[in-house]
């Protein structure tokens, strides 16, 4: 049965988005603002793009958000008819009817009908007529087009080589479009307290995951099979990774974003488990470094220590007004100063990422980690230690909420002390996987 959605925050998301834009831009007659959806591929599920689910909480692919500055909103779906219900699982139909629970002003298609259920972005013409026609009345109008086009290598990809593709049926349309990704990152940093649960829940769901990564953790087995028994927690939770599964054994823990995870692991070796997952789009992200004997070793556990003491003096600084990393304020920049405290004891060229990013939507999420932290941000403190040459790699991250004071813990129920660690990783994994039903199954996580 399809479930009630509310679409209401998404409502008044657009009205903050139109407010702002109408106090930094003058001569917004006749102009849009549109949200392009990511398309789906054969090769991994499909995942909406963050923020076009944050203005609209969609989850279908090759749909189109418009909204102009009289107040009308119009989503725009693939002229697929019957058969797209027959493919892709929708929580609500995306129809005129159902407009209004949707928050909407008009469900419409883009153009001509499809020839089968999905749309790719090198779409026809004839398939996206009717935006282009909206498109080409914006140009002659001598609209503004306010869209996701910023003026770098990495964000919003797919998007823009939709814009740029449109381009190609509107010639001028270049000429009319004003990036909204600033205006949009500042929003989306900024987390309210539905947000805040959300990632709660994706933080509990880690947990459990971790817990049995520690366990299934023993001499012998591949990384890939403690990767299997942490997914296992995910899946039945209903959550996913937020990103590829870290778990690197002994030297492969040295590099950062190592998946290949086929290892056995060894006595005498540390894991790092670097883990997230996802609840109603919402992501974690949660390290923890784990012996395979289940207990450090003197060398492993001062090193261990150290990065403790780094992620606890860090997350005790981390105050609204310092910065997670900025070369212009070192003395309160989080990186620099983490990193200092390395070069205190000769370690800091072994400290060779950055020291936490903001979470939300994405695990990376938006948001200029060179601009002051503010109350209400999300982000990780995860400082780590990689030495090759003696085959350790050492990270630990949690997920923190910043308050007026301080920032709060997301996280803190994973265990992190060394004593602490070396329990879990004595546990046996079949006692965490029979927590699952009992867990798991409450209204709460119910989406
Ligand atoms: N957890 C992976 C990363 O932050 O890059
Ligand atoms: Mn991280």
């Amino acid at each position: 049965m399809k479930q009630k959605k509310d679409f209401s925050i998404q409502k008044t998301r657009r009205k903050e988005l139109l407010d702002t834009i109408k106090q930094e831009h003058d001569g917004i007659d006749n102009s849009l603002v549109m949200f392009v959806a990511g398309f789906e591929n054969d090769r991994t599920a499909f995942w909406q793009e963050s923020s076009f689910f944050y203005y609209t909480g969609i989850t279908e692919s090759a749909t189109v958000l418009t909204l102009d500055f009289n107040d009308k909103t119009s989503l725009y779906i693939p002229n697929c008819g019957d058969v797209r219900e027959k493919w892709i699982y929708s929580p609500i139909s995306l129809t005129q009817d159902n407009a209004k629970q949707l928050g909407v002003d008009e469900v419409a298609v883009l153009g001509d009908q499809c020839a089968g259920f999905q749309l790719f972005p090198f779409f026809k013409a004839q398939n996206y007529g009717h935006i282009i026609a909206r498109l080409k009345q914006l140009v002659k109008d001598e609209g503004t087009l306010f869209t996701l086009y910023p003026d770098n290598e990495h964000e919003y990809v797919e998007q823009r080589l939709v814009i740029n593709h449109l381009c190609d049926f509107v010639p001028e349309l270049k000429k009319h479009i004003k990036d909204v990704s600033p205006i949009v990152a500042s929003m989306r940093r900024q987390k309210d307290m539905d947000e805040i649960g959300k990632i709660t829940k994706a933080i509990e769901i880690a947990e459990l995951a971790h817990e049995a990564a520690a366990q299934a953790i023993q001499k012998g087995m591949l990384e890939c099979e403690v990767q299997a028994s942490l997914e296992y927690m995910m899946v039945g939770a209903e959550s996913r990774p937020s990103f590829p599964s870290i778990v690197a054994t002994g030297k492969n823990a040295t590099i950062l974003h190592y998946t290949q995870n086929n290892a056995p692991l060894q006595d005498g070796q540390l894991v790092v488990v670097d883990i997230g997952s996802v609840f109603e789009g919402y992501c974690s992200d949660l390290t923890r470094t784990y012996p395979v004997s289940g207990k450090f070793t003197p060398r492993q556990k001062e090193l261990y220590e150290l990065v403790l003491d780094v992620q606890n003096y860090i997350a005790d600084l981390a105050k609204p007004g310092m910065y997670l990393r900025s070369a212009q304020h070192p003395e309160q920049s989080l990186h620099h100063l983490a990193e200092n405290y390395f070069k205190k004891y000769g370690y800091e060229k072994y400290f060779i990422h950055g020291l936490g990013h903001f979470l939300g939507l994405d695990v990376h999420d938006v948001g200029d980690i060179s601009k002051p932290l503010k109350e209400n941000d999300v982000f990780t403190i995860e400082p780590g230690l990689y030495i090759p040459e003696e085959g350790i790699g050492i990270r630990i991250e949690d997920d923190y909420w910043m308050a007026k004071k301080g920032c709060i813990s997301l996280s803190e129920n994973l265990p992190k002390t060394v004593e602490e660690i070396e329990a879990l990783a004595q546990q046996n994994f079949e006692d965490t996987a029979a927590q699952l039903p009992e867990s798991f199954n409450d209204e709460d996580l119910e989406h």
